[in-house]
């Protein structure tokens, strides 16, 4: 049987609220439709720096630009200093062969240049592997506040500046091996899993609530949406995250969880995969 028979076959259950979703669409955007890599991704130094247009950089700066207005005294102090470390700048948009070399020097990471949204084998496999797939294209201008799929916006400034914590590095690891060994319903769970720390998790910093989630710091509405009154918080729960299966892919989120420490994430993630038989 084929990967493509076991997807149609994937009882109810076990799908993932990002796929529902797309059920309960009208047309669904073939951006959305992830990719199977035919080939290794260039990583590296093998990547080329695009010819991005000038009218590229330019939307490049305005989404940088508007979220750093917002983000200090919002994200969480290791977001911020992940931004120094790989020396983001609002003027260009960064080279990935670049960015590959001052994540490596920080975290043991480095970046894979790949076309859009990919199958999730590939992707749990590069994270295993300590490699961040990026994508390199930036959206368009008319799609500043929101665009169905990664392009290197929420890729570079919204994911790569928590890959410099060594604690969250070594989390993203640990999650695409627990991800390659999952099957049935732990799929789902660990999709939720994602969505809850990496996409849109939160962290208690001196007492104040802070934001580390991609998902929210490349969010115009998200930044200040997720530290308002709106949004009911949990503590951190492996247990408690899996089992929800009722957040929303394409609205504001209204529930979110905090974590104390990416400490905690680690011991927490290493826990629930144990208990599950995944690492
Ligand atoms: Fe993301």
């Amino acid at each position: 049987m084929d990967d493509d028979a076991l997807d149609t076959t994937t009882p109810e259950d076990e799908r993932s609220a990002f796929e529902t979703a797309q059920d309960q669409q009208e047309d669904v955007d073939p951006r959305t439709i992830p990719q199977r890599l035919e080939e290794t991704p260039p990583i590296g130094d093998e990547i080329e720096y695009p010819d991005y247009s000038e009218d590229d950089h330019e939307t490049w700066q305005i989404l940088v630009e508007r979220q750093m207005e917002q983000l200090p005294g919002r994200a969480c102090e290791a977001y911020m200093r992940g931004q120094d470390v790989l020396q983001l700048e609002a003027e260009r948009i960064p080279g990935l062969a670049a960015l590959s070399r001052r994540l490596n020097e920080a975290t043991g990471w480095t970046v894979a240049n790949v076309p859009g949204l990919i199958h999730e084998k590939n992707f749990f496999e590069l994270l295993a592997d300590r490699t961040f797939p990026s994508t390199n294209y930036v959206r368009g201008r008319d799609e500043l506040d929101y665009t169905p799929a990664p392009d290197c916006f929420h890729d570079i400034f919204g994911h790569m500046p928590m890959l410099t914590q060594p604690d969250f590095a070594d989390f993203y690891q640990l999650f695409g091996r627990a991800a390659l060994n999952a099957e049935g319903a732990d799929r789902p769970r660990l999709e939720r899993f994602h969505w809850f720390t990496v996409e849109f998790g939160l962290i208690r910093e001196e007492g104040e609530k802070r934001i580390f989630g991609a998902g929210i710091v490349s969010s115009n509405e998200e930044v200040t949406h997720a530290l308002s009154d709106e949004v009911t918080l949990h503590s951190f729960d492996p247990a408690h995250i899996v089992a929800k299966d009722d957040y929303e892919v394409y609205n504001l989120q209204d529930e979110l969880f905090v974590l104390d420490s990416f400490e905690q994430l680690v011991d927490g993630f290493r826990e629930w995969t144990r208990s599950r038989g995944l690492l």
